[in-house]
């Protein structure tokens, strides 16, 4: 328990309150140099005042724009616009160390409501029960889910108002608040999305006490911060709703990493790399609402590492969706797993190539491990390198997966050049390179051949095969490339012997 409670304060910005046993007393919530903060009327600077839970129509990503609905008060509704008929979006932070809004509720408020005009926005702050010890938290996110609950109950009364229309976004601890709004209220409401559930407290707990596919109607979630320290991770691991996307695995995100934020690091900010990715999610999600031309998939896969080898890009049976809110609506009873890579910055979306490489091999190759990499030549531009990582060993006589993807849409592809780096970049490579040479000293030996790569295209789905530009020319060795030009759509498939199978 220790290690968490420190491994949580390395998680967020400040680490004051962790220091205190003690809740720190409601009605205080700190002050910081935040701009987007909501005006707090009812903050009332007493100490004795209820913990309650507020919620916020808002109609402006203008922190100020917070109209306040009552659970109860008919004319609260019409005070603030409440749409009864349209959809109502409801969104819900996590634990905080600050007690402040943070920066990505504003973003999201905004990208919401121009995505639907007329639907409701709502802000469920429940700062009072979140701004304590994080178990503290996790302990009131019950009880705040059972107050979002009561609020829906009470529109549900309403002409009009359907839970159907009703869509649920939290994130982190926000998440695991919405799915018990889900599971107490009457009725079943539309939609939940998980932002990077938390994790610490709900990993590997029952359904009943963590968001679930039994909340909602649809529940689809996103895990940005999956990675492990310490025994724990911030992001939920476990798959948790109908359909759970794992961005570039989950865990490590593009733009992310320690490098990445040093800048910020040498400010103070060592937080900054942790939220980054934490809160990945959200902007993923805002990203599906404001670029709807550039849509990011995710293809369903049973883990991440099959993923990274190009196996899993199909689009057959529900196999591959939008995310965000474009994610399909699949009520499956299993969880589906499903799996994507992104670029660094909004847009995310990046293009995603299956290939498939038959590597012969006619000599006798100790020690081979090629780094391939290939560029794609297409009708809109043309690719940069792209390596082909290879996971484990390369397979000599043997069809290859590879998954390449490119930021850039080259359209459709012509011509690729296959490229063999002159040899390891490393001292052990170079080492092994001399010592090989000294043991024998042909190293033209060093040879495979490859006649067609064959390429599927995950966000099209279409199926090119590409073979060696000049047939008598498919020999690759180190520092060489290689040509290949399209020759075929689709990809040849040998015929098998169907009638043994359809006899039986
Ligand atoms: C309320 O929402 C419905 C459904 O989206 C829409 O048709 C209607 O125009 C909205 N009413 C107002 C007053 O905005
Ligand atoms: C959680 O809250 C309930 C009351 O709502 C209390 O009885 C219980 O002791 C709390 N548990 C923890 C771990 O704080
Ligand atoms: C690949 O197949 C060729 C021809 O059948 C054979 O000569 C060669 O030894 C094989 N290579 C490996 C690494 O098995
Ligand atoms: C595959 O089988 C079909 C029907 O059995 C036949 O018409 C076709 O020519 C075969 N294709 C190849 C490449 O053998």
């Amino acid at each position: 328990m220790r290690h968490l409670a420190v491994w949580l304060c390395v998680g967020v910005v400040a680490c004051v309150s962790l220091q205190d046993s003690s809740p720190v007393p409601a009605g205080h919530p700190r002050e910081g140099d935040s701009a987007s903060r909501l005006p707090k009327p009812d903050r009332k600077p007493t100490n004795v005042r209820r913990m309650q839970v507020n919620f916020y129509v808002r109609s402006s990503a203008d922190p100020d724009s917070g109209c306040r609905l009552t659970i109860g008060d008919e004319q609260r509704l019409d005070i603030c616009k409440f749409n009864l008929s349209a959809k109502s979006f409801f969104i819900i932070h996590g634990w905080t160390m600050s007690g402040m809004f943070e920066m990505w509720q504003g973003r999201l408020v905004q990208a919401l409501r121009e995505r639907e005009k007329d639907a409701n926005v709502v802000l469920v702050d429940w700062l009072d029960f979140a701004h304590q010890l994080y178990t503290h938290a996790v302990n009131y996110s019950r009880v705040v889910g059972k107050e979002l609950a009561t609020l829906l109950d009470f529109l549900e009364e309403k002409e009009h108002f359907q839970l159907q229309n009703v869509h649920l976004l939290g994130y982190s601890l926000g998440a695991h608040v919405a799915g018990f709004a889900g599971n107490y209220v009457r009725g079943t409401i539309g939609r939940i999305t998980g932002m990077d559930p938390a994790g610490p407290m709900f990993e590997g707990v029952e359904p009943d006490k963590r968001l679930s596919p039994d909340d909602a109607d649809f529940v689809d979630v996103l895990h940005t911060y999956t990675r492990e320290a310490l025994g724990v991770s911030i992001g939920i691991q476990m798959p948790i709703g109908h359909i759970d996307v794992y961005p570039n695995g989950g865990d490590v995100q593009p733009g992310c990493t320690l490098t990445d934020v040093l800048g910020s690091l040498a400010y103070g900010n060592f937080g900054d790399a942790v939220q980054c990715e934490h809160e990945r999610s959200v902007f993923l999600f805002v990203d599906s609402l404001v670029n709807q031309d550039k849509q990011s998939f995710a293809f369903q896969c049973t883990d991440s590492s099959r993923f990274k080898k190009g196996i899993c890009l199909s689009c057959r049976k529900n196999r591959c969706t939008g995310i965000g809110y474009n994610a399909k609506k699949m009520r499956n009873k299993r969880n589906s797993k499903m799996y994507l890579k992104t670029r660094a910055d909004m847009p995310f979306r990046v293009y995603h190539y299956q290939m498939k490489i038959h590597v012969f091999s006619y000599k006798n190759l100790k020690d081979t491990e090629p780094a391939f990499s290939v560029t794609l030549h297409g009708t809109n531009s043309d690719s940069q390198p792209l390596p082909l990582e290879i996971y484990g060993q390369i397979g000599l006589n043997f069809t290859n997966t590879f998954l390449v993807y490119t930021e850039e849409d080259v359209g459709d592809i012509l011509k690729l050049k296959l490229m063999w780096a002159g040899s390891t970049q490393t001292w052990y490579g170079l080492w092994k390179e001399l010592r090989s040479y000294w043991v024998q000293p042909d190293n033209s030996q060093k040879e495979l051949q490859i006649r067609r790569i064959r390429v599927k295209s995950g966000e099209t789905q279409k199926k090119l095969t590409f073979c060696a530009e000049d047939p008598q020319l498919t020999n690759i060795s180190p520092g060489k490339e290689l040509w290949f030009v399209k020759c075929r759509d689709g990809w040849q498939v040998k015929n098998r012997t169907r009638s043994a199978n359809s006899s039986l």
